[in-house]
């Protein structure tokens, strides 16, 4: 008998990508599986937020394909891709600045999410309690911090119910309190809900305690791909992006 192995969640096969005459991504391929953390490192200018744009169709590559569970998604749109359940967070919250902290969950959950009143009224208490949020439920999203308007958008990322959450740069500039609550609730996610995340970010250590696997890009190309301890210890990740000054 052979074993099984699960299929894997995404799979981006040889993608390549380039802006005029700079290369952002060139022959890039990985699998992330379901329920998983894959981290992406590399430096500044390495290709990683143009491969999050790939994935969730902000951007077409030129070469190459990207899948989920099986089917081709590259080329397609972000919206067509949200309803399939690509979801992703941005390094600048994105919330409404002017709807309380309940209906900036509350609203999209109607809208998107096609369900009944009272069901939306639970779900967006239920991801409140996941981000801690819910002492602030009815405070203006413009009057809670960065930091929680940052746990605001990655809840606001899981109205869907997403089967993958892409995150670039989530830990940035934000207050060590926040940067936990935040790696709980992606834990919490991925253990209740089974959802997949890609998360890109500088963190390196962080990133290798919450990840399944990991990737490094250099300059587009994936310098090293396994194991997180192992990706950070290869030698041209050491070279091309850990050990730079
Ligand atoms: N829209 C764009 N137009 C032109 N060049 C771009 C564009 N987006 C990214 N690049 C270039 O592609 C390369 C990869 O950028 P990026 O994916 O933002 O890297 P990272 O997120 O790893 O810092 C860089 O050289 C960057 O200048
Ligand atoms: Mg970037």
């Amino acid at each position: 008998m052979t074993a099984s192995i699960p299929a894997p969640l995404l799979s981006i096969e040889a993608v390549a990508k380039h802006f005029g005459g700079v290369v952002a991504l060139d022959d890039v391929s990985f699998p992330v599986q379901p329920s998983a953390v894959l981290g992406l490192i590399g430096p500044n200018g390495s290709g990683k937020t143009t491969l999050l744009n790939v994935i969730n169709g902000v951007l077409a590559p030129d070469r190459g394909a990207v899948k989920l569970a099986g089917i081709r998604i590259d080329g397609k749109r972000s919206c067509d891709l949200a309803a399939a359940g690509v979801s992703r967070t941005f390094q600048s919250a994105r919330v409404f600045r002017t709807l309380t902290v309940r209906q900036n969950l509350f609203i999209p959950l109607l809208h998107r999410a096609a369900i009944a009143r009272s069901a939306a009224v639970d779900r967006a208490d239920e991801l409140l309690d996941l981000v801690s949020l819910r002492p602030h439920a009815d405070r203006i999203a413009s009057e809670i911090s960065g930091g929680q308007q940052r746990l605001l958008e990655f809840a606001r990322a899981l109205v869907t119910r997403p089967r993958l959450v892409l995150m670039d740069e989530p830990f940035a500039g934000i207050h060590p309190e926040i940067k936990a609550l935040l790696i709980r609730s992606i834990r919490k996610t991925v253990a209740q809900e089974a959802t997949s995340f890609v998360i890109v970010s500088h963190e390196v250590p962080e990133l290798v305690n919450m990840s399944d696997f990991m990737v490094c890009l250099v300059e587009g190309k994936v310098a090293s791909a396994g194991m997180p301890l192992d990706v950070i210890h290869n030698e041209r990740v050491i070279e091309g992006y850990l050990g730079r000054a």
